[in-house]
């Protein structure tokens, strides 16, 4: 048989998937900001995992190295990451993406409230898509999972900066970084809170 990658043939329905989310954030966004002057997305980046991250994260998770598991085991073949400039737009983003049709929140996890241990903050959301492709089933229309993550601006330099650190090899005072790393964290933090009172503010005038 022929060997169509960890995706299994699937990787045309993936990108037509992404791009239709993508288009979908576009256009709410553009309405949003007709409506009320809201810019609700700074940026969005969109990705199909690449199959060599895709086959190491088979591997770190105890999966074989099959379709199957890059497209029911696994939720992230499918990417999107929408940043945000201010705090509250990250849950008028969230509102508005549940309400998609054809698409199923499967799990939420906010990690803006509930900050992990090390300091990241950022709000996941695993959507299953239903799409007129065809999926890893043969189905058409298809399911597919896609991940959502939403952060603002300082949240996503933070996790840039921390994402380059954890792959720095022989480091000695690990436990002063960690500590360093989640201070800084919270001081973004506190800036997006203070920033989000200034647009209230203005606005309140406005
Ligand atoms: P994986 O980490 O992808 O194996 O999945 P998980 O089940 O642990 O889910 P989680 O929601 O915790 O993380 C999913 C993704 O969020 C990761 O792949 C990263 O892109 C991002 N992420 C989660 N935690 C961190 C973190 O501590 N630092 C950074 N920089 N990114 C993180
Ligand atoms: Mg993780």
């Amino acid at each position: 048989m022929a060997d169509n990658g960890i995706y299994g043939g699937c990787k045309e329905s993936l990108q037509h998937v992404l791009d239709d989310l993508k288009g979908k954030i576009k256009q709410y966004s553009a309405e949003e900001k007709k409506k009320t002057g809201i810019k609700l997305v700074e940026h969005l980046i969109a990705r199909i995992k690449e199959e060599d991250s895709m086959r190491e994260k088979c591997r770190r998770r105890g999966l074989p190295e099959t379709p199957e598991s890059a497209l029911r085991e696994l939720y992230d073949a499918i990417g999107i990451r929408v940043v945000c400039a201010f705090r509250d737009d990250i849950y008028r983003n969230v509102e508005l993406i549940r309400s998609f049709p054809g698409v199923q929140v499967v799990t939420e996890k906010d990690y803006v409230k509930n900050v992990k241990p090390n300091g990241y903050r950022s709000y996941h959301m695993i959507l299953l898509v239903e799409a007129p492709y065809t999926d890893i089933d043969g189905n058409n229309p298809g399911k597919f999972y896609a991940e959502i993550q939403l952060r603002t601006i300082a949240m996503d330099s933070w996790a840039a900066l921390e994402h380059q650190l954890k792959y720095k090899k022989n480091i000695t005072n690990t436990e002063l970084i960690v500590s360093e790393l989640k201070r800084c964290a919270d001081e973004m933090a506190s800036t997006d809170v203070s920033m989000q009172t200034i647009r209230d503010l203005i606005r309140e005038d406005n």
